[in-house]
C-alpha cells in the first residue's frame, strides 16, 4: 500500500474524494491516507480527518520563529509517517525546496483550471474562476500536476475539461471544476502509483 499524506488549508473535499477512492473506488488496495497536515487550525479538512480516523496535525506558520523551523516540522511529520506520496489539496503555501528535493517527483497538486492557463502566483481558489469569467473562455477544468519550485508549472499528469456557459458566475464554475477535481485526483494518483511504484519503478519517467 502506498502511503499518502494530504496537505490542505481549507474544506478538504479533495481529501474526501481521495479517501472515498481507496475505501470504495479506484484506489482500493493501492493507497491509503496516513496523514493529513493543515496550516490552518480552522480548516474543515481537520474535522474530516478526525471523522475518518486519519492522523491529522495542524502546523501553522505563526507557531514557528521562521520558515526553516516551520518547514522542518512538516518534513519531520512526513518522515515519521513514512509517507510515499504527498498530495496537495487546496494547500495555499509554497512547498519548501528541501522537501521538494527529498520527495522529488512525489508531490502532486491539484489546480482548478486547465494549466498552463490561469496558473501562477496569486492564481488560486476563487481568483482563478474570476479570471476565467473575465477572460470569457468557453472551457475551464482541473489539472493534476507534479510540484516543482515554480507555481503550477510541474509536469501535468491528468486534466479534465468542463464547459462554461455565458451566465456562469465564478461560484458556478468553482462547483463544476470541483466535481471534475474529485474525479481526476484519485485517477491521477492511481496513474502515478502504477507507473512509478508498481510497474516500472522508474522515477526518471517524470
Ligand atoms: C480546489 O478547487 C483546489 O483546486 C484549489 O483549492 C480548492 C480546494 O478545495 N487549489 C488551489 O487553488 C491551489 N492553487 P477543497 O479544500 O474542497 O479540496
Amino acid at each position: 500500500m502506498i502511503r499518502l499524506a494530504i496537505l490542505a488549508s481549507g474544506g478538504g473535499s479533495n481529501m474526501q474524494a481521495i479517501v472515498d477512492a481507496y475505501k470504495f473506488g479506484v484506489l482500493k488496495g493501492l493507497a491509503e491516507v496516513v496523514l493529513v497536515i493543515s496550516n490552518n487550525a480552522n480548516a474543515f479538512v481537520l474535522e474530516r480527518a478526525r471523522k475518518e480516523n486519519i492522523k491529522s496535525v495542524c502546523i501553522e506558520r505563526k507557531s514557528f520563529k521562521d520558515d526553516e523551523f516551520f518547514n522542518k516540522a512538516i518534513f519531520t511529520k512526513l518522515q515519521v509517517a513514512s509517507v510515499d506520496l504527498v498530495c496537495l489539496a487546496g494547500y495555499m503555501r509554497m512547498i519548501d525546496k528541501e522537501i521538494l528535493k527529498v520527495y522529488n517527483r512525489r508531490i502532486l497538486n491539484i489546480h482548478p483550471a486547465l494549466l498552463p492557463k490561469f496558473g501562477g502566483k496569486g492564481m488560486y481558489g476563487h481568483f482563478v474562476h474570476e479570471a476565467v469569467v473575465k477572460a470569457g473562455v468557453k472551457k475551464s477544468g482541473a489539472t493534476v500536476h507534479f510540484v516543482n519550485e515554480e507555481y503550477d508549472s510541474g509536469k501535468i499528469i491528468l486534466q479534465k475539461e468542463v464547459e462554461i456557459s455565458k451566465s456562469d458566475t465564478p461560484g458556478d464554475i468553482a462547483k463544476k471544476v470541483l466535481e471534475a477535481e474529485h474525479k481526476i485526483y484519485p485517477q491521477a494518483i492511481k496513474k502515478v502509483i502504477e507507473e512509478k511504484f508498481e510497474v516500472k519503478n522508474d522515477f526518471s519517467l517524470y
